[in-house]
């Protein structure tokens, strides 16, 4: 085992670390005459609209805020110490000269009201954006507005609303089929969309059950909502089988395209039959995923939807690029301005850099890496590989540590917790939920082979733990910032405090 011992500071909030009168910043001194002759500019304010309580914010000096940060981020794990193997999410490295781009005060500077005349340069990025992303997904027009994954999936089920409205069939075509495997996101974004969830279940080989699909297919059926490779990381082998029962039936089918990490470059969703696709580029294209700020989602179509698309479009007449909002048909606005420019920016940048054997390099190397991960741990005491273990993964490969339950007491989530303590980011586990004590690992293309060693190894000692002396692993994990927290209270509204305020009402209603 790898000697680790993460930082364990007993850092304030940075509110209690403050003195009032310190200051972060230290400007020159403006001479008496020249201060007199500058603008006011809180005279301009009308005293109505002026702040009348001070904005009690911490006061640190410079090093001090420094020191505040870096203590913290010490107690955690990021991508760029080691892997990350949270399945279904491919936290992957993101080469920093993708930050230093969009840091670039030619991007950084622009004003969202500049007019369109003024922004030729950002416009002719995100136009061939769209057109690469079009490529990249089969797909015949994109917009790249929404914010997320999530919210790319309920752009792409208004589009199926608007599309059948418009065939006046909305009345009856109130359900989307979604395969038991699915993220959960996709229900969410269906039912928020207004529709009612058909779940299918997956057969013995972990992919979508053709027989149950066609019972579940109907003229109320108003979609499909898939994501392939699945997340057991198995690729739909039927999938154009599939496309033709949903189609024959009236529905659209729409790609789930977060796992496009396993596919780019070799197959395209628009060529299996989806009508609609959205992607995260914060996963695929350099920015991480979670908790690295805001992604975005762009969303594809195929020619006979694009009406439909959320506005504005980039667009190109021959001289110059500009904002195609005159869309009668389309489901509207879904984020402010031009979209989450920096994210886009970085997939332009990574795009560029990768090319198109670059692209293609990664779905391969992100499926090798996946299943030297399965082949390696297919038969280590303790875990099993449900569903099909002798078909090749795609991105990622779901284990299962039933056995390991069943025989010492140590479960999924324990096993996840003695990883932390080997200076290892734990797999995504309990999901997808169709796997008992399911272990998700995506090992992503970007990680050597001695650090997917490293996880191995350490997957297989915590094992042989387990039997001798599991009392050892149910401890973990010991050797990082926090130790294990209470699941429930950690995440719930009554015990979190999310701001200073909140914490300082906190502290006064508890009994002394
Ligand atoms: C398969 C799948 N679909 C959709 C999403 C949702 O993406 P986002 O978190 O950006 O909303 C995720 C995110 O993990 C995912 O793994």
């Amino acid at each position: 085992m790898t000697e680790f011992r993460q930082a364990r500071w007993k850092e304030p909030l940075i509110f209690e670390r403050s003195t009032p009168g310190t200051i972060a910043y230290s400007l020159p001194t403006v001479e008496r005459e020249v201060q007199a002759a500058l603008p006011k500019p809180m005279e301009s304010i009308p005293k109505s609209l002026r702040r009348r309580t001070p904005l009690e914010l911490p006061e640190l000096s410079e090093p001090e805020v420094l020191q505040h940060f870096v203590r913290l981020s010490q107690m955690n794990y990021c991508v760029d110490l080691g892997l990350y193997p949270l399945g279904s999410c491919t936290m992957k490295y993101n080469p920093p000269i993708n930050e230093r781009i969009v840091q670039n005060p030619n991007f950084s500077l622009l004003h969202p009201h500049q007019d369109d005349s003024d922004i030729q340069g950002i416009l002719q990025i995100l136009y061939e954006l769209q057109q690469w992303l079009g490529e990249i997904t089969g797909m015949n027009q994109i917009s790249l507005q929404p914010a997320a994954g999530a919210h790319g999936e309920f752009a792409g089920a208004l589009i199926i609303r608007a599309y059948h409205a418009e065939h006046d069939e909305l009345a009856t075509r109130r359900e989307i089929i979604i395969p038991d495997s699915a993220h959960g996101t996709n229900p969410a974004s269906a039912a928020m969309a207004g529709f009612d969830v058909v779940v299918v279940p997956s057969n013995k080989e972990g992919q979508v059950d053709l027989q149950a699909l066609k019972s579940a297919v109907s003229e109320r059926t108003a979609g499909l909502m898939l994501t392939n490779p699945n997340t057991l990381g198995l690729f739909e082998q039927n999938i154009e089988s599939i496309a033709k029962i949903i189609h024959d039936a009236g529905g659209l089918l729409y790609y789930d395209g977060a796992n496009l990490n396993a596919t780019l470059g070799r197959v395209r969703p628009g060529d299996m039959g989806f009508d609609i696709v959205h992607l995260n580029l914060h996963k695929t294209f350099a920015t991480p995923h979670g908790g690295g700020g805001p992604g975005a989602g762009p969303i594809g179509v195929k020619e006979s939807l694009s009406p439909f698309l959320p506005i504005p479009i980039v667009s190109y007449d021959g001289t110059r690029y500009y904002l195609d909002e005159e869309r009668p048909k389309t489901i509207g606005r879904v984020h402010g301005f031009l979209g989450n420019i920096p994210v886009l920016v970085k997939a332009y940048a990574y795009i560029l850099q990768m090319g198109r054997r670059g692209l293609k390099a990664v779905a391969e190397h992100a499926v090798l890496n996946a299943n030297y991960i399965m082949n390696s741990l297919k038969n280590v005491k303790g875990y099993s590989i449900p569903f099909a273990p002798d078909t090749w993964r795609m991105h990622e490969v779901v284990i299962s540590a039933k056995p390991l339950l069943r025989e010492t007491g140590v479960s999924a989530r324990d096993v996840a917790k003695a990883l932390l303590d080997r200076g290892l980011h734990a797999p995504t586990f309990y999901f997808p939920a169709i796997v008992d004590q399911a272990l998700m690992i995506e090992p992503t293309e970007t990680f050597s082979k001695d650090e997917l060693d490293r996880f191995i190894e350490a997957l297989k000692e915590i094992s042989n733990l387990a039997y001798d002396n599991p009392a050892m692993i149910l401890k973990s994990p010991q050797h990082t910032a926090t130790s294990r927290l209470h699941e429930a209270k950690a995440a719930h509204p009554r015990t979190m405090a999310l701001s200073w305020r909140m914490y300082q009402k906190r502290l006064r209603s508890k009994p002394s």
